[in-house]
């Protein structure tokens, strides 16, 4: 009798040790809920597709309840269309398609010791579904195709009602994206900066958004072209900075570099200098190398001719020559151009924050973007010249694969915790399993 009491208060001993395990370990890897901004379908701020806008959103805590992080999801542009319609239907064009949660992690994670400086924030994930960095704003729906150009709308929607949702209460907020999410945070940042109240401490952060405008190799202005076509397929012209489509053409107004310098809130950029994307598809797109010659350096830096490396050196000259001539300097612009073989450092943890993470001057990008925003220490670094710097990882093979290399694996830190969980959890279940046996 005593015995059989002593196992029943084993059981429940084991079951509540399961228990606070189970959710101790949950937060490993954080799934953030998806919320729908169906007001904004009233004024016409919709997806590709007509589907409403969508955000990803982890309520703050403790001291950062009243802080706000902002990122905007990339994921290239479409420049026509044909290209238009090829996303519709995909979480690039469609909340029908994006699924009701998302894993959060590096800048996004709720943890200290994976995110030093915001894991307490209020974290918000504006989905993007527009295709124009949320620049576009045509009022005509063409009925053939049902294609609606509002990224513009999208983003004055999410907004809105972010600053509702408690947002205009704000003592800190930090606007950041990366990749196509990067440059719309430069193109956003000051009207970001003017919808929050005088007092909150406002700075913008960009995460391979720094876009240039240069020829490819084969001599063509490749990259130019597109983004022109971009800006007309999508009416951006009027949600670009006045400051530069008051000068030039509103399609070099999608060039970062025209319209940094008259960003007066202080930016942060953060690029690899060899950003995988950028070689990809501007310095060596598939139209300006036809045989192909390209694509095994495209995959991996590794694979790169003597030849090859030559031409992506010149490339970073090129980039750092952009960057110095058009980003001014003061204290109050970080800079963070590493030479890694990368595309997007924020929102992996592998490049974020983790013992082996890159670094700059010793520096890691998370602390380097924490002692910026808060005003502890300025930074503006830029790395010697590949393959100087060994805590790269040259991660862009992992991101190959696919026809969309701009998109980032968002799963993969959240993933990696949630199987190493799972032994732990068999484990238990096994012992839990053989209890109920004696
Ligand atoms: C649309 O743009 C894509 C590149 O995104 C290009 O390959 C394609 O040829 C263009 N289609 C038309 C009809 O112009
Ligand atoms: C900015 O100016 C300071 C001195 O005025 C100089 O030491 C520094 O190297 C400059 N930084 C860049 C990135 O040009």
């Amino acid at each position: 009798m005593a015995e059989t009491r002593l196992l029943a208060a084993g059981k429940c001993l084991l079951l509540f040790v399961c228990l606070v395990l189970l959710s101790v370990t949950r937060t490993d890897g954080l799934y953030a809920p998806i919320t729908y901004v169906t007001s904004g379908v009233s004024k016409g701020a919709v997806c590709l597709d007509g589907s409403p806008p969508a955000y990803n959103f982890d309520k703050g805590y403790g001291t950062g309840i009243n802080n706000w992080l902002v990122q905007l999801e990339g994921g290239g542009w479409c420049n026509n269309v044909t290209s238009c319609l090829a996303r519709k239907n995909t979480r690039l064009g469609s909340s029908k398609q994006m699924g009701n949660q998302l894993a959060f992690s590096g800048i996004m994670s709720n943890r200290r010791e994976f995110n030093p400086d915001f894991y307490n924030w209020n974290r918000v994930k504006i989905r993007y579904c527009d295709g124009s960095s949320f620049t576009g704003d045509v009022e005509a729906v063409d009925p053939a195709t049902n294609l609606h150009f509002r990224g513009a709308r999208v983003w004055l929607a999410v907004i809105e009602e972010l600053l509702a949702k408690g947002m205009r209460n704000a003592e800190n907020a930090l606007l950041s994206g990366c990749s196509a999410g990067g440059l719309a945070t430069i193109m956003h940042c000051d009207s970001f900066r003017a919808l929050l109240p005088m007092g909150t401490k406002v700075k913008c952060l960009s995460d391979a958004g720094y876009f240039i405008n240069v020829k490819d190799i084969a001599g063509a202005a490749h990259i130019q072209a597109y983004f022109s076509q971009v800006v007309s397929l999508h009416g951006s012209a009027k949600n670009l900075p006045l400051s530069c489509t008051g000068s030039l053409s509103p399609s070099l107004c999608f060039f970062p570099q025209n319209v940094i310098q008259q960003v007066r809130t202080p930016v942060f950029l953060l690029n690899a200098a060899y950003d995988y994307w950028q070689i990809r598809n501007i310095l060596a797109p598939a139209d300006a190398d036809p045989s192909g010659s390209w694509n095994a350096c495209k995959l991996d830096i590794s694979n790169c001719s003597p030849l090859q490396i030559k031409t992506m050196q010149a490339f970073r000259m090129q980039f750092l020559k952009t960057l110095m001539s058009k980003s001014g300097n003061s204290t109050a612009r970080g800079l963070y151009i590493d030479s890694c073989y990368a595309h997007c450092q924020t929102e992996f943890q592998e490049t974020w924050y983790m013992a082996d993470s890159p670094v700059l001057g010793r520096t890691k990008i998370a602390t380097a973007v924490g002692e910026w925003f808060f005003d502890r220490s300025p930074f503006a670094k830029i790395d010697c010249p590949y393959p100087c710097n060994p805590t790269c990882h040259n991660t862009a093979s992992g991101g190959g694969g696919g026809t969309s290399p701009e998109q980032p694996d968002k799963g993969s830190a959240a993933t990696v915790a949630a199987a190493a969980r799972l032994p732990l959890l068999l484990a238990l279940i096994s012992i839990w399993a053989i209890m109920n046996l004696l």
